[in-house]
C-alpha cells in the first residue's frame, strides 16, 4: 500500500499546473451541473464548460468519468469529471457521494503523477478519504505491477491554512490508510498469512503505532484452557494464536473492547465446504483485520479511550488431527458447546476472545466478523447485519450508515436460542433448522458477553470482500469494511460517552 502525496492548496484551481484536475459534476433535474467549487474553472475554460460536458455524454450520474483536454486559461492538461450522482432531499451532496466520486476518480487516475480536485470544496474529509482509498492497489504478487496509483494529489480548498481543514485532512488519511491496512492483510493469500504470520504482523503494526501488543501462542492457550480457539486450530498443521493489544487513554478514560474474527482460511474444518468460491475463504480474517487496522487508528489519533483489542486467530482444516462434528469442548469461560457442524466454526473463537474481553470490564464491546452466509442471504453483498443489545446495536447501526458503510440493525429473537439446546453440552454450535442464521449466531455469541456489557456484533460476511468489479473507493478483494464503523463508534463514544 502506498498513499499518494496528499496537500491543501488555496481557492485558484485554474492556476494549478497539474496534469488532471477533477471537478465534481451533478445529475441534476434538467440534465448536466456543475458541482459547487467549479465556477472559477468554469470561467477559465474557453467556452461552455457544462455544454461541452454534455456534448461529450457527461450526465453527472455516479461512477460516470469524462475526460476532456482543459483549454482556455486553466493550466491542467486534462480536465476530469467525475459524477456525484443526485442531490438528496435537502438539495446538498451528501457525503458518501463525494467519497465515492473521489474514489473513481483516484481509480481512473493510475500513471498520473500528480493530479488536483475540487470535490474538497465539498467536503475535505470525504474527498481525502475517497483519495486514499481509492487510490489502493494490492500488486505484491504481480510479476508487472502496472501502472503506479496517482503521485500526487492536491486538495483545492477555501480555507487551506485553517486547523479544520488540516485537521480534517490528517483524520481522514489516517482513516483511509487504516482501511488500506486492513485490505492489504485481507489480500494475503492465506498460504503466507497462517495464524503466526497474521500475529506477527498485527503486532508489528501496533508496535510501531505505540500499542502494547501481546501474543499467546498454542502453549499458552492451552494452561488457559482456550477450548473453542484450540478446537478450531487442531486440523492445521499451523497452530492458532490470540493476539491482545492496548491503547491507553487519559485518566478514567472509559474503557472499550474490539473483537474480530481471524480464520486465516475456512475449508469448513471435517464439515468440508463446497469446492466454488472457497477460495474467497481467504477472508475469513477480515473483522480481525479490520480491528488491529481500526486499534493503529485509534493510536495514530490519539482517541481518548482505553481501547483493548482481543483477536483469536486460527486456520480450520480438515485432517487426522481436526476436530469432528459430535465432539464437545470446553470453553475459556467454563460452559460445554457441542460441536454439530465443524463450519460454524467462527463463534466458538469468538466466544472465547469475547469471554476474555470482558474480563477487562469494558463499557462497550465491538465485535466484528465474517460470521455467516445467512448474512449474505439477508442483505446482501453490502450491507453488515448489526446485532447486540439495542440502544447500542442502533447507535452503531445508524453511525456505520453515516460512514458510508451502511449497516443496519438486525433483532436477537429469544426463540432461537431454544434452537441451540444441545443433547449433552451446555450449548450446541448450530441450530437443526436453516432459517435466521445470522441471528442464530449473534444468539450464540451473546452467550459468551458479560451483562451490563453494551455490546453490538457486526457480520460482514458479504460486505468484507468484493468479488465482483471496483465501484466508487471499493476494490476488487478485501473492502476493509467495518474499519470505518468502528473508528466512527470510538469517535463517538469519545466526544459524547
Ligand atoms: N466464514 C463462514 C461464513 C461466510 C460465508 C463468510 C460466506 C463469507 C462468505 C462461516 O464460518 C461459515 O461457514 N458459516 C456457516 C455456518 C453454518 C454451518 C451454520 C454458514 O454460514 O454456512
Ligand atoms: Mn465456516
Ligand atoms: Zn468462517
Amino acid at each position: 500500500m502506498t498513499t499518494p502525496k496528499l496537500a491543501l492548496v488555496d481557492g485558484s484551481a485554474a492556476k494549478l499546473t497539474v496534469e488532471t484536475l477533477v471537478i465534481g459534476t451533478v445529475e441534476g433535474p434538467d440534465g448536466l451541473e456543475l458541482a459547487p467549487g467549479t465556477n472559477e474553472i468554469a470561467a477559465a475554460f474557453d467556452g461552455n464548460l457544462t455544454e461541452t460536458l454534455t456534448l461529450l455524454g457527461a450526465t453527472g450520474k455516479a461512477e460516470e468519468v469524462v475526460r476532456l483536454a482543459a483549454s482556455g486559461s486553466v493550466r491542467a492538461e486534462v480536465l476530469l469529471a467525475v459524477g456525484l450522482g443526485k442531490r438528496d432531499q435537502q438539495e446538498e451532496i451528501p457525503g458518501e457521494s463525494v467519497r465515492r466520486a473521489a474514489g473513481v476518480a483516484a481509480r481512473s487516475m493510475t500513471g498520473v503523477s500528480h493530479a488536483a480536485t475540487t470535490l474538497s470544496a465539498l467536503d475535505v474529509s470525504a474527498a481525502v478519504q475517497g483519495t486514499v482509498m481509492g487510490s489502493y492497489a494490492f500488486t505484491r504478487y504481480k510479476s508487472s505491477p502496472g501502472d503506479e496509483p496517482v503521485g500526487k494529489m492536491d486538495f483545492v480548498v477555501p480555507d487551506s491554512k485553517e486547523d479544520a481543514a488540516k485537521s480534517a485532512l490528517k483524520g481522514a488519511t489516517v482513516i483511509g490508510e487504516a482501511v488500506n491496512n486492513a485490505r492489504d492483510l485481507i489480500n494475503t493469500p492465506p498460504n503466507d498469512l497462517p495464524p503466526a504470520a497474521m500475529a506477527d504482523r498485527a503486532s508489528e503494526l501496533g508496535r510501531q503505532a505505540g500499542l502494547e501488543v501481546e501474543v499467546l501462542d498454542a502453549d499458552d492457550l492451552r494452561k488457559h484452557g482456550y477450548g473453542g480457539i484450540l478446537g478450531v486450530g487442531e486440523g492445521s498443521s499451523r497452530p492458532p494464536r490470540l493476539v491482545r493489544m492496548r491503547h491507553k487513554g487519559p485518566k478514567n478514560a472509559r474503557k472499550v473492547a474490539l473483537v474480530g474474527k481471524g480464520v486465516t482460511f475456512d475449508t469448513g474444518g471435517i464439515s468440508l465446504k463446497p469446492a466454488a468460491g472457497m477460495d474467497e475463504m481467504t477472508s475469513d480474517m477480515s473483522g480481525a483485520a479490520a480491528v488491529v487496522a481500526t486499534m493503529v487508528l485509534a493510536a495514530k489519533l490519539n482517541y481518548p479511550l482505553d481501547i483493548t483489542a482481543t483477536v483469536p486467530m486460527a486456520e480450520n482444516m480438515p485432517s487426522g488431527t481436526a476436530y469432528r462434528p459430535g465432539d464437545v469442548l470446553t470453553m475459556y469461560s467454563g460452559k460445554t458447546v457441542e460441536v454439530l457442524n465443524t463450519d460454524a466454526e467462527g463463534r466458538l473463537i469468538l466466544a472465547d476472545a469475547i469471554t476474555r474481553a470482558c474480563e477487562d470490564e469494558p463499557e462497550y464491546l465491538i465485535e466484528a466478523s465474517t460470521l455467516t452466509g445467512a448474512q449474505l442471504v439477508a442483505l446482501g453483498k453490502r450491507t453488515p447485519g448489526v446485532m447486540g443489545s439495542e440502544r447500542f446495536r442502533d447507535r452503531v447501526a445508524e453511525l456505520s450508515r453515516a460512514v458510508g458503510e451502511a449497516g443496519w440493525a438486525m433483532p436477537l429473537p429469544e426463540e432461537l436460542r431454544g434452537d441451540l439446546d444441545s443433547k449433552l453440552a451446555d450449548i450446541a454450535n448450530v441450530t437443526g433448522q436453516r432459517w435466521g442464521g445470522m441471528l442464530v449466531a449473534g444468539q450464540f455469541l451473546s452467550e459468551f458477553v458479560a451483562e451490563d456489557v453494551a455490546w453490538a456484533h457486526i457480520d460482514v460476511a458479504g460486505p468484507a470482500y468484493n468479488s465482483n468489479s471496483p465501484w466508487g473507493y471499493t476494490p476488487k478483494g478485501g473492502t476493509g469494511v467495518p474499519v470505518r464503523t468502528m473508528a466512527a463508534v470510538l469517535a463517538d463514544i469519545a466526544e459524547r460517552n
